[in-house]
């Protein structure tokens, strides 16, 4: 075993890992990163499909965001953002706040308000900590409720900090933490394949085809608003991944979906906090029909939230770093004479990092670049195409893909879709097969997650898919 692995398996306690198992093999160590590729300590290269855990965008080692960065660092890496304004910091809130308010959705409805501020922190937990507190202080302050209330999907994952727990309902990673969590509702998902009303056969067809569907799903999410009034309870935020949730298992829903759903929770006065960690940046695909070319999968559902929470892939990967945008309304909450102290008493020691602006501002240049949203564009293409291959195996329930982000969802047997139990591991066996073959992601359960860089071609893709069908072979037979 090599010294780093050996240094990491005496120190290092990893994050979702289960350290018993990982301290009984040899760890891959991670030396550099090119492009699509990352380079273990051995020179053996991967494919990173998963793009280091849904950050990366434009590959690994970009001349241009190198560049960007070595720029910054020779004039200063870090001052802070208590008491001191910045210059990356400063350009990248008016940029940031020019992207995420497409013109001809925000005439087409005039509930749909500009976010206009933006509060920096360091991680896509603390973007939606700074969400839900704003929205809880806010709501209290413009006398719209007392007793805020949070409703979020079934499965939500929102980050681990214990705010973005308390909205989060995946009972494996949250359960742990009820004691600690203010309480919070959920509804159920749109999670078409496996409906609890049944009326999907995504894996006989197209996988986007609901023939018999009768939006039960958007029934459900209304009654909970009604019962929540009824019971004196009214639901005040509406907290959601847009288009596909992502730790809830690559979730897709179906097109349409969210926009009749934050329609009723409008109706219902509650604000809309749209988590964009994952989704954001151009993920989900380009918006096809508006003008915009939105980075924001919100806006190819023409949804407006009052709160975007960004981070991820903000900086292309790079650093941590993330935003909370919202609007001039819960600005204005905040304003007062010193003594009311009505200041929003939150901040961290990061915030608004020169480093981090720097590198997401060259990052917005390239995704605006017209060649980056044509590859973007062939990328999405070859994907589906290359996915196609895989309905054929029966281990393979369902192939949900939005945009970048694809789902596989691994089951014992496709007619039946019963799922692989968790002390089969299938999902980890799977893209372990993979790595042996050079190609890197994680699972979510039974789900294997595909989400390479954008810089990821055609060849990449049929690589991709070539190691999951090998290693399905491999280990599900
Ligand atoms: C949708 C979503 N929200 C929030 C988070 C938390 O982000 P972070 O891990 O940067 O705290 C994640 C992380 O995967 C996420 O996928």
């Amino acid at each position: 075993m090599n010294k780093l692995a050996k240094l990491d398996k005496l120190y290092v306690w990893h994050p979702f890992t289960q350290m018993k198992d990982w301290l009984q093999s040899e760890p891959t160590v991670i030396v550099k990163g090119r492009g699509i590729y990352l380079y273990d300590f051995y020179g053996k290269r991967y494919i990173d499909a998963n793009s280091s855990i849904w950050t990366n965008l434009h590959g690994h080692n970009n001349s241009y965001l190198n560049r960007a960065l070595c720029n910054q660092l020779k004039k200063i890496a870090h001052s802070s953002a208590l008491g001191l304004a910045n210059e990356p910091a400063s350009i990248l809130a008016e940029r940031l706040v020019k992207i995420v308010n497409p013109r001809k959705i925000l005439n087409e409805n005039l509930r749909n308000k500009p976010l206009e501020k933006v509060f920096y922190s360091d991680n896509g937990s603390t973007a939606m900590e700074i969400a839900i507190k704003l929205a809880f202080e806010y709501t209290r302050r413009s006398g719209l409720s007392k007793n805020p209330r949070f409703l979020s999907l079934s499965s939500a994952y929102h980050g681990d900090t214990i705010g973005a727990v308390s909205v989060g309902h995946i009972d494996l990673f949250h359960k742990t933490w009820s004691p600690l969590l203010f309480k919070t509702d959920y509804v159920m998902s749109p999670y078409c394949y496996r409906c609890k009303y049944n009326k999907s056969e995504p894996e006989r067809a197209d996988a986007r085809e609901y023939k018999k569907c009768r939006w039960e799903c958007v029934d459900v999410f209304e009654k909970k608003f009604r019962d929540a009034k009824q019971n004196g309870k009214p639901i005040t935020a509406f907290v959601f991944e847009p288009l596909i949730q992502g730790s809830a298992g690559m979730i897709a829903h179906p097109d349409g979906w969210l926009r009749k759903v934050a329609e009723i929770a409008r109706n219902n006065r509650a604000l809309l906090i749209a988590d964009e960690v994952m989704t954001g940046f151009g993920r989900t695909g380009i918006c096809k029909d508006s003008d915009d070319t939105s980075l924001f999968a919100c806006h190819k559902e023409a949804v407006q939230p009052d709160f975007i929470a960004l981070s991820k892939g903000l900086t292309g990967g790079y650093l941590p770093m993330a935003a909370t945008l919202t609007t001039k309304d819960v600005f204005n909450a905040f304003l007062g004479d010193y003594t009311e102290f009505k200041t929003f008493f939150h901040g961290h020691s990061y915030t608004a990092n020169q480093l981090g602006s720097s590198v997401a501002l060259a990052n917005l240049d390239l995704l605006e670049d017209k060649d980056s949203i044509k590859s973007r564009n062939k990328l999405e293409l070859a994907l589906s195409n290359e996915l196609k291959l895989l309905w054929k195996y029966k281990q393979i329930g369902d192939i949900r893909q939005v945009g970048l982000v694809v789902g596989i969802e691994l089951v014992k047997n496709w007619r039946t879709r019963e799922p692989y139990e968790p002390k089969e591991q299938a999902g980890i066996k799977v893209c372990k097969a993979m790595a042996k073959r050079g190609v890197i992601t994680r699972p979510v359960g039974n789900i294997v997650v595909i989400m390479p860089p954008y810089c990821a071609n055609e060849k990449h893709c049929k690589k991709i898919v070539s190691a999951i069908a090998e290693s399905i072979d491999e280990t599900l037979n």
